[in-house]
């Protein structure tokens, strides 16, 4: 299986404006997940990866119940968009995801509906200084939690040709061969600052022509994962997912890379067959998939969406 490319979303936006960054994002699956996680009034409800409150605010349009509402986002300027919401009683925890997940679980919080959105927001693409993209120029950042130490900068600048091989082979998927001639002209080329000159290095090691996909977009992907933390991090957190929910509750991951998926698969197919020491049942029989069940959405063309309930 092949990593997809998550779709650029717009042309560069600039500075991230607090009332339009909303606008930006449009929800993934919104109503696949509506239907399969079916809120109901009351009901409680955890958003790991709140982003932009799309998925959020649909949710809690259907529950009501904003006292009994988590919202949690390792970036602060979602953070921020988000507190429109605080307002209304809505708890924010600005972390990762497997923090807020040990920390609620110790405190006790259970909930009925757990929702995780994977990968990144729309605004954190457009916005050139974020570094995500190389549709814009912009500093190689990459960090969705800008508190964190390591940049794609540094990483790029400072790890040794093996490390970039090996992130870029593992998390790109891209074949060795082609890996050893980006990680050749990235330390050739060092010290590298911005997305563009990244991008067109990459480029120029790329033999032959490119068809859909630029030749940097695997690599921006694994420099991304790698900077992130983030199979680490969905791996740790699978396994804390059926302590968050009460009985009946309801949990719903959306990937967008074969990478988490298969994590997401493998720990829910090992769920399902543990016989009666299984936690969660299938929600869904199969996956539903962005790409027939959110066709007007580019965001969601390589979107998978998993769900289970707990007994
Ligand atoms: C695809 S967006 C979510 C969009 C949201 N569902 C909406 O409709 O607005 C993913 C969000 O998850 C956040 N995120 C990704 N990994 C995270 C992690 N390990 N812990 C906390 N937040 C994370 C990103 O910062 C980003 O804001």
């Amino acid at each position: 299986m092949s990593i997809k490319e998550h779709p650029p979303q717009s042309k560069d936006e600039g500075e991230l404006r607090s009332n339009d960054s909303f606008a930006l994002h449009v929800p993934v699956l919104l109503e696949a997940t509506l239907d399969t996680l079916h809120p109901k009034l009351g009901e409680s409800y955890l958003d790991l990866t709140a982003g932009y409150g799309g998925h959020a605010n649909a949710f809690l349009e259907q529950t009501k119940n904003y006292s009994h509402a988590v919202l949690v986002d390792r970036d602060d300027y979602a953070i921020e968009h988000l507190k429109a919401l605080e307002t209304k009683g809505v708890r924010l925890m600005h972390t990762d995801f497997v923090s807020a997940a040990k920390q609620l679980i110790q405190e006790g919080t259970r909930f009925d509906i757990v929702l995780v959105d994977l990968g990144v927001s729309s605004p954190q693409l457009d916005q050139s200084t974020r570094g995500f993209s190389f549709m814009n120029s912009g500093p190689l950042d990459m960090r969705m939690d800008r508190r964190l130490g390591v940049s794609a900068e540094t990483l790029v600048n400072t790890a040794s040709s093996a490390e970039l091989t090996r992130i870029i082979t593992e998390y790109g998927e891209v074949p060795l061969g082609e890996a050893k001639a980006i990680v050749t002209a990235i330390v050739d080329a060092r010290p590298l600052s911005t997305t563009e000159e990244l991008a067109n290095l990459i480029k120029t090691t790329h033999r032959g022509k490119w068809k859909k996909t630029h030749p940097a977009t695997r690599t921006f992907q694994a420099l991304r994962i790698a900077v992130n933390d983030e199979l680490r991090l969905v791996e740790d957190l699978l396994s804390h997912l059926p302590d968050l929910l009460n009985p009946g509750g309801r949990v719903g991951i959306i990937s967008f890379h074969s990478l988490e998926d298969r994590l997401v698969k493998q720990y829910l197919k090992a769920q399902f067959e543990s016989g009666y020491e299984a936690e969660l049942q299938p929600l869904t029989k199969k996956p539903i998939l962005g790409v027939t069940h959110d066709v007007h959405n580019p965001r969601a063309r390589s979107s998978t969406f998993r769900a289970a309930v707990k007994k």
